[in-house]
């Protein structure tokens, strides 16, 4: 028998450091029997879950099925920009910062971004590049990009987002989400996902699955089927048309189909609140940005940040100011949380730079 080396005590880096829930390892393991059709082709399960995304996000809506977020974010771009036009996005979206340069390569646009304290932007923020449009030196503005939740941990309002939607359909432009985290976002903000994505009038969704349970598996989900004509092409030449792509079509079958999405997402949530609420009582450490659904952003001492990483690993956000994230996930439980707070207490008494 094999034997693997496993990681150590659960940390805070990421929530796609934990495992997969147990019901999506329980519908992997159903699929995985005999032969099934592959890509999907006339394999029912893809019927299956493309019904559950129109239960969720309308009649008018087609989804496709991809690899992972990167993927997601980059094809739905490339779908509506062209080489000379240019996405705007907030400086802290991971479509600019954490994509190695993929949505410039696949789409050969350009990204225009605004720098932001809370990783949102709105109409006022887009306005200023409406200047290029019509002037052939400049890149023409046509695609609006915002994260929900965003990378800083924050929410847009369904106002919000309709807003965005009104403003970008009056200026000839689109507006994209990434939904890596959306689950959590509705979930913080009780409302469904037609009322977050459709009635806000959103073009195109990367809706997420791997952050929040799945072992791999998101979706492209655009709201007006015209906007995804060609896009099995594209997905195929984009490299993110799965082979066996039952295992993604299973996970989201029994993600969306059980309510899945919504238990793990609370419960994600939940633990951040909690953590927010405990963390703030060691001396030396605050709250740096509001907790809105998972993440939870804070100052501690520069010297306490590597003990304590020793102990739960999490990420630096400024080295600078000694901000950090600490990210909660579908299986972080309140003793993950109360042992990284008493390890911070613990840790605290040495350490002298307060
Ligand atoms: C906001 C956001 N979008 C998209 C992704 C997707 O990334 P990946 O390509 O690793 O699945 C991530 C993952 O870190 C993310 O945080």
């Amino acid at each position: 028998m094999t034997e693997f080396r496993i990681g150590g005590r659960k940390g805070f880096a990421s929530d796609n450091w934990s495992g997969v829930s147990p019901d999506v390892m329980e519908a992997l393991r159903a699929v995985n029997h005999a032969h099934h059709p592959a890509y999907g082709e006339n394999d029912p399960l893809l019927e299956q879950a493309q019904e559950l995304f129109r239960q969720h996000f309308g009649p008018d809506s087609q989804t496709f099925f991809v690899y992972n977020g990167t993927g997601a974010n980059v094809l739905a771009v490339q779908q509506l920009l062209r080489s000379w036009e240019a996405v705007v996005a907030p400086h802290s979206a991971h479509l600019n910062e954490d994509e190695g340069g993929a949505p410039e390569k696949f789409t050969g646009g350009k990204i225009l971004t605004v720098h932001t304290e809370d990783g949102k932007i709105s109409p006022s923020d887009v306005e200023p590049f409406l200047n290029s449009i019509g002037f052939q030196h400049h890149v023409q503005p046509r695609l609006i990009s915002i994260s929900q939740s965003t990378e800083k941990g924050t929410l847009y309002s369904c106002g919000e987002i309709a807003e965005l939607a009104r403003f970008a359909h009056q200026n000839n432009m689109f507006l994209h989400v990434d939904g890596a985290r959306i689950a959590n976002a509705a979930v913080a903000m009780d409302v469904s996902f037609r009322e977050m994505i459709v009635d806000t009038g959103v073009d195109v969704l990367s809706f997420g699955g791997t952050k929040n349970g799945l072992m791999f598996g998101e979706a492209v989900v655009f709201l007006n089927k015209e906007l995804a004509r060609g896009f099995e092409y594209s997905r195929k030449q984009g490299m993110q048309l799965a082979s066996k792509m039952r295992f993604i079509l299973a996970q989201f079958i029994v993600y969306l189909g059980n309510g899945l999405w919504k238990r793990n997402a609370e419960q994600a949530n939940n633990m951040a609140r909690l953590l927010a609420d405990s963390i703030v009582s060691v001396p030396g450490i605050s709250l740096s940005r509001p907790v809105q659904a998972n993440g939870v952003f804070a100052v501690m001492p520069k010297k306490l940040i590597p003990r304590l990483q020793k102990e739960y690993f999490f990420h630096v956000w400024d080295e600078d100011t000694g901000e950090v994230r600490l990210m909660c996930s579908f299986d972080t439980s309140r003793e993950d949380v109360d042992g990284l707070v008493h390890a911070a207490r613990r840790l605290m008494q040495n350490v002298d730079d307060r």
